[in-house]
């Protein structure tokens, strides 16, 4: 069985669909990336899994099954016992998540006794477990620091310590490496997959950058705004993107394989942006696509399965 299966979600704010019958499942301890350009709505189906969507937003239709219950039929008491404790989340901009006047001990200790009974005591010497997990050097020292006493790395390694202090089931990383620097980010990644094996944890990771989902991922999914478009496993979709967009973001990239023809559709070449097609009929992405034909713009193609890959084009099946 999947441990998270997302089933049609729909996720409406006031004048905008931001997520659109988005489905996709994750096994244990798989890695799958979630990837789409700025506004396509993979953070809105982030929160909504950790059920932390901004009061203006309404989950209009779908399931979110996680070991086979539905998150979003929960009571909000129910929902705190899982968050952080079976599903935890980290984010992109750890100083703005980190509290800057309580020590990163003291924080890390908090998640801790928020979900198990541990004195303070037993609490601080799991802590400095976690910080050493993390590799964070010295940490019995480092315990006491505060936020702005660490690096943009360090600070991650913290967030990433509180998420997986009481060995979530699912971690959920939202461009968790995007404002760090590019030797900052392969360690942190590097970190979450050794983590994500010796805990055996599943993880959802965001990204728009294909070369991390090349490297981390097990299977990922292709948004484009609001609905998924392709699905697959990396290797297949590596070698042959079949959504358009999907060559398009392939094409982005300086170092993708042997195909010229989907080098040569590069998606900086292709105008428009996420939300030219909001609200016409038909593939949102026809009005950027170089394949479009009249049919893409009468109804929106279905995610349709191929083998063990799925894509919303009918024109490349
Ligand atoms: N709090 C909000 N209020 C209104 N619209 C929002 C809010 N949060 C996100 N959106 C909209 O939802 C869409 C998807 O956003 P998001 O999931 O953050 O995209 P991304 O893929 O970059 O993470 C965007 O069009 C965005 O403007
Ligand atoms: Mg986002």
């Amino acid at each position: 069985m999947s441990l998270l299966a997302v089933e049609g979600l729909t996720v409406a704010f006031p004048g905008n669909i931001a997520v659109r019958e988005a489905s996709f499942a994750i096994a244990p301890g798989e890695t799958l990336a979630l990837v789409g350009e700025s506004g396509c709505g993979k953070s809105v189906t982030a929160f909504s899994v950790m059920r932390l969507l901004a009061p203006n937003a309404r989950v209009t239709a779908g399931r979110i099954l996680f070991d086979g219950i539905d998150l979003l039929a929960m009571t909000p008491a129910a929902m705190r016992e899982i968050r952080g404790k079976q599903i935890s989340l980290i984010q992109q901009e750890p100083m703005t998540s980190l509290n800057p006047v309580l020590s990163i001990g003291a924080q890390i200790a908090e998640v801790i006794r928020r979900h198990e009974r541990v004195t303070r005591k037993a609490a601080r010497a799991r802590v400095v477990e976690l910080l050493e997990l993390v590799r964070i050097p010295d940490a019995a020292r480092r315990i006491d620091d505060y936020p702005h006493n660490l690096s943009g790395g360090m600070r991650q390694r913290v967030m990433i310590a509180m998420a997986v202090a009481c060995g979530p089931k699912l971690l959920i990383a939202d461009e968790p490496t995007t404002a760090l620097d590019v030797t900052t980010q392969s360690q942190v990644l590097d970190l979450l997959d050794d983590l994500r094996r010796r805990l055996g944890m599943a993880v959802l990771l965001i990204t728009h950058d294909l070369g991390v989902v090349a490297q981390w991922a097990d299977r990922i999914c292709v948004m484009y705004a609001g609905r998924i478009v392709e699905q697959a496993a990396i290797g297949a979709f590596f070698t042959r993107p079949m959504h358009p967009y999907s060559r398009g973001l392939l094409g982005a990239r300086v170092d993708v394989g042997a195909d010229e023809h989907y080098s040569l559709n590069r998606l900086s070449e292709i105008p428009g942006s996420v939300g030219s097609a909001a609200g016409e009929a038909g593939c949102a992405f026809a009005p950027r696509c170089p394949l479009v034909v009249p049919g893409c713009r009468l109804a929106v193609p279905p995610l349709i399965a191929q083998g063990e890959r799925a894509v919303a084009c009918p024109v490349v099946i």
